[in-house]
């Protein structure tokens, strides 16, 4: 097995300050967060995340789980494949099993991954231990190592700690797009006492506060830092979008040669600018917004 070094990634990220008369004329400072730029394949939160959990599988064969477009199997399928590891991907949505795979899983499959198929109820209870067990054993996966939906789970939170260390004395506010809140909850303990992280969460529904402290239970055993979420930019949920969201990162994207995800990044720069407007933030202020990845394909 090829190791994580062996994959050079660029640590610690680079920090950039863009000119962005938007932030500018409210007395406020945009930096960015390049992790999108540690490794071409293991992009972003997905090498904080991932590696700690590649070490620990320490070879066996990974198991994990997304949607049809998820970047977490296709980083996983990358991992695999630079590394020397199999791995599999539970794929949410029995119906795609039939259908030709759309370019993100043909990705993960010409990387090696094996995709398995699950129906979405089905999909929805496999963090309860018996679905869990019945779903590994259906996939050929018992023995393999585990790694949650997104990637979450209490390594992959500890393994986002250094991403709130490397932002020491840059920012009074590191903002950043939420799915599970994994990468938050590392983020937000590694920070210095007097900056604060700003989530931004993708998803609908104002489960994530009770998310996010559960997973800090889990990787630090208790509350760390000083954090907040605004949950008015997810467009509608998890992949929605809409044309001003659109323009807003094609607009983006031509004011800074910055490219922008548009699952994710998009929604944190949208906000973060809609906040400029509001006037959330003091005159002086030194945002940081973490680019945790790159549009696909
Ligand atoms: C590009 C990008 N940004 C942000 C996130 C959200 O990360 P988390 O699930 O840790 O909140 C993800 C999902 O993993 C992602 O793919």
């Amino acid at each position: 097995m090829t190791s994580l070094a062996a994959l050079r990634p660029r640590l610690p990220s680079p920090v950039q300050e863009i000119e962005d008369d938007r932030f500018a004329r409210h007395g406020v400072r945009l930096l960015l967060k390049r992790d999108d730029l540690i490794h071409p394949e293991l992009i972003g939160n997905k090498w904080r995340k991932l590696a700690p959990n590649l070490t620990a599988a320490a070879g066996r064969t990974v198991v994990t789980f997304g949607g049809a477009y998820s970047n977490h199997l296709r980083a996983t399928a990358a991992a695999g494949r630079l590394l020397g590891l199999s791995t599999i991907g539970v794929v949410r949505g029995q119906e795609l099993a039939d259908r030709p795979l759309n370019p993100s899983l043909t990705r993960c499959a010409a990387d090696g991954m094996r995709l398995h198929f699950v129906d979405r109820s089905t999909y929805r209870r496999t963090a309860e231990p018996e679905t869990l067990t019945a779903v590994l054993r259906a996939a050929d996966a018992e023995g393999a190592y585990v790694v949650p939906e997104g990637g979450s789970n209490a390594l992959a939170v500890r393994g986002c700690h250094a991403l709130g260390e490397e932002l020491h004395g840059y920012a009074d506010v590191v903002a950043l797009a939420c799915g599970t809140g994994g990468t938050l909850a590392g983020l937000a303990a590694g920070l210095a006492p007097d900056q604060c992280a700003l989530g931004i969460p993708v998803l609908r529904g104002g489960f994530l506060t009770a998310g996010i402290r559960t997973l800090q239970e889990r990787a630090f055993g208790g509350p760390r830092g000083t954090w907040r979420l605004d949950e008015r930019f997810h467009f509608g949920g998890y992949a929605r979008t809409a044309p001003e969201l659109d323009a807003f990162a094609a607009d983006f994207e031509d004011r800074h040669g910055l490219p922008v995800e548009r699952l994710y990044v998009a929604k944190l720069l949208y906000g973060l600018v809609a906040l400029a407007a509001e006037g959330a933030f003091a005159r002086g202020t030194a945002v940081a917004a973490v680019v945790t990845g790159r549009p696909f394909p």
